[in-house]
């Protein structure tokens, strides 16, 4: 513990770029009006409490020690009075409080999830899923308590600290001089203790974080099954203890040290109240002092003390408000690498043809796509890798079908994520029905160019709806003649939930055959005029084989199409069969010219094709 007490990482030291604060207020600036009520429900709310003291000396001075009833029960009626008003404003304070907090939790939220969600796919190949989690759950949180805490702290505790002391010194300045000896005191050991505390409670919200990533990257179905298959659980285990047991130490000295605080306080403000006894009953005594005074001032002291505490830390919770903030920031100002021009074309509608010309591609550096904080990658891991596509020139007429084939590596899937603008070219275009990809609109992409990946993946939903993505307003009867078409109709009327069975996280629950005709049939529904499609290379069964070749022969026909074969039959009905190698296309022609020619593709055919 002495250990953790001695640490200091404290956020107060991190620096915070000017125009931070502008822009977090720009996020005030839709709540004007509500914050304007708020800040006058709160003036009301302090009033009350500097009311109440008020109300005890004129109790004793006008009502008990002249012995007049009258004002005695009046003074009363009065006080409850003012109890009933401050319970109603904490409750609207509150209210008012939260709508503004969580209206900015909403508002940053969805802006933050948009704006992921827009960025390219390299960035989430790049980025933790669970460390992006996080940011979007713990930061946007933490800002909007500072925030909300700055506010209804920072403006009540000033309002009521004002009020209190206005009030001690009307009644009685000497005192009340007095008494204010041990504030700078207090301030100080206030400070240096809120910022120990606020150091603590951002590590254990790190180490939280960490624990959630971990457990997010360990039990998904992949991550389970591979340290099933490859892990060791005891190291696993022992991994996850070690960071618990930091976060039990945390919380530990979290306990100790904020009790700490808050005796080291009690105690300041108790020999505060020790100074008003004893100065003032000497002057109450020689008369210079009424007693409703001297009682009225020991009660608005226990008001002092409180938000003084809290102003004392205001400026740890701007400085972990604004370090959240900035974590927020960080992620908003990633520049998607993928945007869409203005005054962007559609693309038009049937097959269209795809042409590359002269294009050169490398996968961009970790810099250029991401964010440092966002990955736990190893120092050298962040330049971009070397060219992967060189000069490529092809071209697919509409309704082609086009078959690439080549050595593992050599660049295949990566040329097909450039026909459905997953990635830019680094040099040369991209065409799609005569139009460059960057001057057409993103929408008009994802819509007129469908991608059926290797793995083939799904959320764990229902069929339906891993379906529907593709549209979300198909109905059942479109849904069937999909699922029909991809030979996948009659499994589905099979299982016991029909199209309501949820297919498990990452769709395990289907074979690799199966997946790939629900992929299909996901296609189907979108009906793109250009078919981008990674074959699985597991070798399937000669029944799936067929069906999947069914399936393919429906989802292609009419179509553009551009298949990164690894079955027999589709290298043998394609138009054009292009070799790639080393990110270069060696070789081009149909299977039996190309086999004659007796170069790469018939060796690959002998190795790959052959035995199926
Ligand atoms: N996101 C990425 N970032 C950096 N390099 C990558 C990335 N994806 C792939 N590469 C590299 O690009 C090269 C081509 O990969 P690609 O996936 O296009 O090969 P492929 O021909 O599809 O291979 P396979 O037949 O095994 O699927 C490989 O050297 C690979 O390491
Ligand atoms: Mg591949």
């Amino acid at each position: 513990m002495a250990r953790t007490m001695g640490r200091d990482s404290s956020v107060v030291d991190e620096s915070v770029p000017r125009g931070t604060t502008r822009r977090v207020l720009s996020y005030a600036r839709p709540y004007r009006g509500t914050i304007a009520v708020f800040l006058v429900i709160v003036t009301l709310a302090a009033l009350t409490s500097v009311a109440a003291p008020l109300a005890l000396k004129t109790v004793v001075d006008d009502g008990v020690i002249p012995g007049d009833r009258r004002v005695v029960v009046l003074t009363a009626l009065a006080v409850a009075a003012i109890a009933v008003a401050e319970a109603v404003l904490t409750l609207v304070q509150r209210w008012y409080s939260a709508r503004i907090g969580e209206g900015l939790i909403l508002d940053l939220r969805s802006q933050v999830f948009r704006h992921v969600q827009e960025q390219p796919i390299a960035f989430f190949t790049r980025a933790q899923t669970g460390s992006l989690v996080t940011r979007l759950n713990t930061d946007v949180i933490g800002a909007q308590a500072a925030f909300s805490s700055v506010l209804s702290g920072a403006v009540s505790n000033t309002i009521s600290v004002a009020l209190v002391l206005a009030a001690m010194f009307a009644l009685s300045w000497q005192i009340t001089l007095v008494s204010l000896l041990l504030v700078p005191l207090f301030v100080l050991a206030a400070r240096w203790m809120g910022q120990r505390l606020a150091g603590l409670t951002r590590e254990q919200m790190t180490m939280n974080a960490d624990m959630g990533s971990r457990m997010t990257e360990r039990f998904n179905v992949g991550g389970a099954m591979l340290v099933k298959l490859f892990g060791d659980p005891d190291r696993e285990s022992a991994e996850y203890t070690r960071r618990a047991a930091r976060v039990r130490d945390l919380g530990i000295a979290l306990a100790v040290n904020r009790t700490f605080f808050m005796a080291a306080l009690t105690l300041v403000a108790a020999l505060a109240t020790a100074i008003v006894y004893g100065l003032g009953g000497i002057l109450a005594i020689n008369g210079s002092l009424s007693v409703g005074t001297l009682l009225a001032l020991a009660a608005l002291l226990t008001r002092l003390y409180g938000p003084l505490t809290s102003l004392s830390n205001i400026r740890v919770d701007v400085m972990t408000a604004l370090v959240s903030f900035q974590r927020i920031f960080e992620v908003l100002d990633l520049r998607p690498a993928i945007v869409e021009r203005t005054g962007a074309i559609e693309l038009p509608g049937g097959s269209l043809s795809v042409r590359m010309r002269g294009v050169s591609f490398a996968y961009p550096s970790a810099d250029e796509i991401s964010l440092r904080s966002l990955e736990s990658t190893a120092p050298g891991d962040r330049k971009g890798s070397g060219p992967v596509l060189r000069d490529i020139d092809l071209a697919v007429e509409p309704g082609q079908l086009v078959a690439l084939v080549g050595p593992s590596g050599s660049g295949k899937t990566t040329l097909t994520t450039l026909v459905a603008r997953l990635y830019d070219p680094t040099d040369g275009i991209v065409e799609v029905g005569g139009t460059d990809l960057r001057d057409a609109s993103l929408a008009s992409v994802r819509n007129r160019i469908g991608m059926v990946t290797q793995d083939a993946h799904m959320f764990h939903d229902t069929i339906r709806e891993n379906l529907v993505l593709a549209k979300p307003d198909a109905t059942d009867e479109q849904i069937w003649a999909a699922l029909d078409a991809a030979q996948v109709g009659d499994l589905v009327r099979r299982l016991p939930a029909g199209l309501e069975t949820v297919v498990g996280d990452r769709g395990h629950r289907l074979s690799g055959g199966e997946k790939q005709r629900l992929a299909i049939a996901r296609l189907l529904l979108r009906s793109p005029g250009v078919i981008v499609l990674d074959e699985a290379t597991a070798h399937l069964d000669s029944e799936s084989e067929a069906a999947v070749q069914r399936a393919l022969d429906v989802a292609l026909h009419g179509r553009t199409a551009l298949v990164i074969a690894h079955r027999l039959s589709t290298v043998r009905g394609a138009d054009q069969i292009l070799v790639v190698q080393d990110g270069r296309i060696v070789e081009r022609g149909t299977h039996p010219d190309l086999l004659a020619a007796g170069g790469l593709y018939a060796d690959l055919y002998r190795t790959q094709f052959a035995d199926a």
